[in-house]
């Protein structure tokens, strides 16, 4: 006998007029959203219980960190990764593109230059002028489907003036995790120009591939947890985006004061609900976890499959998160977004990540929907590639 799932990510739940940026994005029109980052799956059951819980309290006072989360990160990091974090090397951040922006602020001057590579998650592209900062862009390469760095011309690009290089890891919206070699070869780089990471590793708990492992940067060597400013959140992996509840791990005293004071004075308290939710999902959510990634690998699985049977599209290898990155260059498809919403389908457009000639899809959603929107964009290839036609799926 088949034993019943503990939990279910084929149940549909109606997001339309919730004010959800990604559903309500498309008002009335018959559009399957799968463009910005959140799933449409409930939250883990303990997440709901709890912020029931602190709901029916009714008091929502000014909050201070809880003392039970800091010691339920800093064992998270160490089970998950051998990472032994201290307390105060904690920054709460009601977001983590908050984190990317003070980064930004902290580390150089006025007119320094930031180094990134495309294609990259937007807020990476805009967070450097934000701050006053200049941006250098390089390119990752891709190779049969699978993307990496390209370390020779990281080095060129790098300038006297390059003080902070703002790494993805799990990369979005390629899927890598970066393993060990890649790891200590960009870490070496930076630590001989002196170069400061901003580590956003929001992804971290999302690793779809068994034989992989996310490595923490700053967890390569004292000196590099020395250089590193790591960006965490529970709110890609247990669906609390809108919680606003991130932090950063910053070892180095001096480092972490410049993190603090770009601060001071503009970014507000984490809020209540958002430290309710972190607790219970690190802490009693990883049931629910194990069997989401479960759920995750075989969507990855449908689109992968799908995607490449539709002409001149293709999709490599989704190492981690729930985003499958689609090369869309020998479609003959000018305008990508307009193309698959007009088929029904909202998509990310690459070119808001650097890489024109891409889409970003998003796969955390119930299976029987995906199908539906994977059917919908096999039927507007199709019809566009009447020569090479596409199987539907
Ligand atoms: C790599 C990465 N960083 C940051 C964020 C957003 O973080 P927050 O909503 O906490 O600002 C996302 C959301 O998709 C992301 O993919």
């Amino acid at each position: 006998m088949k034993k019943p799932d503990l939990f279910n990510f084929d149940v549909i739940v109606e997001r339309r007029d919730t004010a959800s940026m990604k559903w309500d994005k498309y008002g009335g029109r018959d559009v399957i959203p799968l463009w910005v980052a959140d799933m449409d799956f409930l939250s883990p059951p303990a997440v709901i219980d709890a912020l029931d819980k602190r709901v029916k309290h009714g008091i929502f006072g000014y909050t201070m960190p809880p003392d039970e989360l800091y010691e339920i990160v800093l064992s998270m990091l160490k089970e998950e990764y051998g990472w032994k974090a201290e307390k105060e090397w904690i920054v709460w951040l009601p977001g983590l593109v908050t984190g990317l922006n003070v980064a930004c602020r902290a580390v150089g001057e006025d007119g320094d230059d930031v180094i990134t590579a495309v294609p990259v998650y937007p807020p990476f592209l805009t967070a450097p002028a934000n701050s006053r900062r200049n941006l250098i862009k390089t390119h990752l390469l891709e190779t049969d489907g699978k993307w990496g760095f390209d370390f020779e011309s990281i080095e060129k690009a790098i300038t006297p003036r390059t003080r902070l290089f703002l790494l993805c890891n799990p990369h979005n919206p390629v899927g890598r995790v970066y393993d060990m070699d890649e790891l200590t070869c960009l870490a070496s780089i930076c630590a001989k120009y002196g170069i400061i990471i901003s580590s956003d590793e929001i992804h971290c708990g999302l690793v779809l591939d068994d034989s992989k492992r996310h490595i923490p940067t700053a967890t390569l060597s004292p000196e590099m947890s020395d250089r590193t400013i790591t960006l965490m959140a529970p709110s890609k992996t247990f669906n609390t985006p809108g919680l606003g509840c991130s932090f950063a791990v910053i070892s180095e005293k001096n480092l972490r004061k410049r993190f603090t004071n770009a601060m001071t004075g503009i970014v507000p308290r984490v809020n209540t609900l958002g430290y309710t939710a972190a607790v219970a999902a690190y802490r009693d959510s990883h049931e629910w976890r194990r069997a989401l990634i479960a759920y995750l690998r075989k969507n990855r699985d449908l689109v992968i499959g799908a995607v490449n049977r539709m002409t001149g599209l293709s999709a490599g290898e989704v190492e981690a998160t729930y985003l499958a990155w689609i090369d869309i260059r020998n479609s003959g498809i000018d305008d990508p977004v307009k193309f698959f919403e007009d088929a029904g389908v909202g998509l990310f457009d690459g070119k808001e990540f650097g890489t024109p000639g891409f889409v970003r899809l998003n796969f955390g959603c119930p299976r029987s929907l995906l199908a539906k929107a994977l059917k919908r964009m096999a039927t507007a290839v199709n019809s566009t590639s009447k020569r090479h036609p596409t199987p539907l799926v």
